[in-house]
């Protein structure tokens, strides 16, 4: 039983027919009302189920009474007793559709005014609407749905985690700047005015100070807060499930997170998950999927076509390739079959990742169409090269090109030509679209690790930072390399995990050399003094015995998007932010009064913005 036995003695889900005859007290919302003459009914709603509710004129006049004049969503309790329904107007679709309540008495608790939408499973309303009465679409089953799964996840990872022997620690959300990249949320301190708090992008510097107390093993379901520009998957504030570990390397990460999510994947999906899990090196990964974070469920890969696309006579391709720029495609096999249409959305695709377009061809037995194909096909008067795969038309450059791709009568092909950062988004981008049109993604979820990261990332102004954070420790065999001064090819110990194509999780083995953290410090152009500055706690902490550790965070909200089926990580956070990162339901961000900025010791320098856009 839930609740109180004064306001209810069963819930709204739980009568059956071995109730029969047993007067209960009933309590929620009025989902459905009907009127049919002397005979009233009306569906009583909580969070476990329906309840039909019927009153007579004859057998429970103070019913029928009660159960007139209610409105949608009026919150009532009920009085009476369970009876079979007839046979014919039983509901085999819900549990509680054998019976029905014969009620005596109604109790109205609250009344709900005209509702902005109905609550119903499928409604077609916008999604800013539903945000901004989130409380009302909690109470439509998808989010219902969604909320118990959560709670499910999340319990068999903290039971998992508590039986591995890891402690869970809270961290502070009133911190300091933490090492995650993004911009921070800062929080203006009264009692110091002029100094600020950050709100933590992660608990990262916390669950490191941990393993220096001696914690061994950490783990956390953290908020984290980031001000960064969103995407898809991307909220302002998030959870991770955060993880640490003391005298461990990657193995003993892999293989524990592994075991999580096993455990999570058999209490949702009912499914045992295949260990170990697939691993990827990064190299590898880049050069055959030009992406970090491939969905192997699509079996196109992408081919580089440098030399091939210089042979080609295609200025597009030489200017690019001549910029240190890439020129790279994929062959989508029995893609020819496409439509015009189907093949522009392609292309659409890789301009909407930021490139400037997508040259592609059909391949076909009597040569080559499409944009691509003039550069491919033979000149006029010259001799067509004779294609082993039946391939007609071909000039010897198009013959090599068509080839270097393993092109086959019957494929499509398509090019990226770009900049390195931005080919690779625009290919990813074609290599998802294109395996969507045909109908190439399906199977099984695959869970991929992806291994030894670079270190360091190229920054627009030619400098370079940690491409994981700076306390991620190198390979080893690399260091020499990377006291020399080289950054490009130095690879770190960093490794994400991955869900059909999806980045679900990242983490590494930490640094735990004062030495070598200061090699690290200097190769980002960190100098001592903003190192000391910034880090000064966690470099002081190193000074007194620091075990090696490593560690890993999942993102939840992406890994439940994925787990329930959900269009957007929106749909499984109980109250998500829009894309510019308000919140409907409440207004926020909002204005505050000045007494309260006085008191805080800060002033508005820009005019209030709220109101735009
Ligand atoms: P990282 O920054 O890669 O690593 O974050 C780990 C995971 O968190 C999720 N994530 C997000 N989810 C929703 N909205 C966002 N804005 C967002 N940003 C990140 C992703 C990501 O893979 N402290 C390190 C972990 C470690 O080294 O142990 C960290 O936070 O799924």
């Amino acid at each position: 039983m839930s609740g109180s036995a004064a306001m209810r003695s069963h819930t709204c889900g739980q009568l059956r027919a071995e109730d029969v005859g047993t007067e209960v007290v009933l309590s929620g919302w009025v989902a459905n009302r009907r009127d049919h003459g002397p005979v009233r009914f009306v569906d009583l709603r909580d969070r476990y189920g329906i309840t039909q509710l019927i009153a007579e004129e004859d057998a429970s006049p103070a019913g029928m009474e009660g159960l007139s004049g209610l409105h949608p969503e009026d919150v009532i309790q009920i009085t009476g007793v369970v009876r079979m329904r007839v046979e014919g107007q039983r509901n085999p679709d819900r549990d509680t559709g054998d019976i029905e309540v014969l009620v005596s008495s109604v109790n109205k608790i609250s009344s709900a005014a005209r509702l902005p939408f109905e609550i119903a499973d499928h409604i077609d309303v916008p999604e800013e609407m539903l945000m901004r009465y989130r409380y009302l679409d909690m109470r439509r089953s998808p989010m219902q749905e969604r909320m118990k799964l959560r709670t499910k996840a999340n319990h068999a990872f903290r039971n998992a985690l508590v039986e591995e022997g890891f402690y869970e620690i809270e961290t502070p959300m009133l911190t300091r700047s933490t090492p995650e990249g993004a911009r921070d949320y800062l929080v203006p301190s009264r009692m110091r005015q002029g100094n600020w708090y950050a709100l933590p992008q992660s608990p990262q510097l916390f669950k490191q100070l941990s393993m220096v107390g001696g914690m061994d093993k950490y783990f956390q379901i953290a908020r984290c807060m980031r001000d960064e520009d969103l995407r898809a998957d991307r909220q302002p504030e998030f959870t991770q499930l955060d993880m640490e570990m003391s005298f461990v390397d990657e193995e003993d990460v892999y293989s524990l997170v592994e075991r999580v999510m096993a455990a999570v994947y058999r209490e949702i999906k009912g499914v045992e998950l295949q260990l170990p899990l697939e691993r990827m090196p990064y190299s590898e990964s880049m050069r055959r999927f030009a992406s970090d974070k491939p969905d192997l469920r699509n079996p196109i890969e992408v081919v580089d076509l440098a030399t091939e696309g210089a042979g080609l006579d295609f200025v597009v391709f030489n200017n690019v390739l001549k910029d240190g720029g890439w020129v790279r495609g994929i062959r989508v096999p029995g893609g020819a079959s496409l439509s015009r249409k189907q093949v522009d959305s392609i292309e659409a695709a890789a301009k909407d990742a930021g490139a400037g377009g997508a040259a592609w061809c059909k391949v076909t037995a009597e040569g080559p169409t499409g944009p691509l194909s003039r550069f491919l096909k033979v000149g006029e008067g010259e001799t067509a090269v004779d294609c082993a795969v039946g391939i007609g038309n071909l000039s010897q450059g198009g013959a090599a090109f068509l080839k270097a791709i393993d092109a086959y009568p019957g494929d499509l092909v398509v090019t990226i030509a770009d900049a390195p950062r931005r080919a690779m988004t625009a290919l990813d981008a074609i290599r998802n679209k294109a395996g969507a049109l045909m109908e190439l993604i399906e199977g099984s979820d695959r869970l991929l690790w992806i291994t030894e990261f670079p270190l360091f990332e190229e920054t627009d102004d030619g400098g370079y930072h940690p491409a994981h954070h700076p306390f991620t420790c190198p390979v080893m065999e690399d260091v020499e390399a990377l006291q020399a001064g080289e950054k490009e090819s130095i690879r770190s110990r960093a490794y994400d995990l991955v869900l059909n194509g999806v980045e679900l999780g990242s983490g590494s083995v930490r640094i735990h050399d004062r030495a070598l953290q200061k090699t690290i410090f200097e190769a980002i152009g960190l100098s001592e003094e903003v190192a000391n500055e910034r880090f000064a706690f966690l470099l002081e902490a190193f000074r007194y015995g620091v075990p090696p550790h490593a560690g890993f965070a999942i993102g939840l909200d992406r890994l439940y998007a994925l787990l329930f089926g959900a269009d957007t990580i929106r749909d499984v956070i109980a109250f998500p932010k829009t894309a510019t990162a308000s919140c409907p339901l409440t207004g926020a961000p909002s204005v505050v009064d000045e007494t309260q900025m006085g008191e805080l010791g800060i002033s508005q320098l820009t005019p209030d913005s709220s109101n735009e856009a």
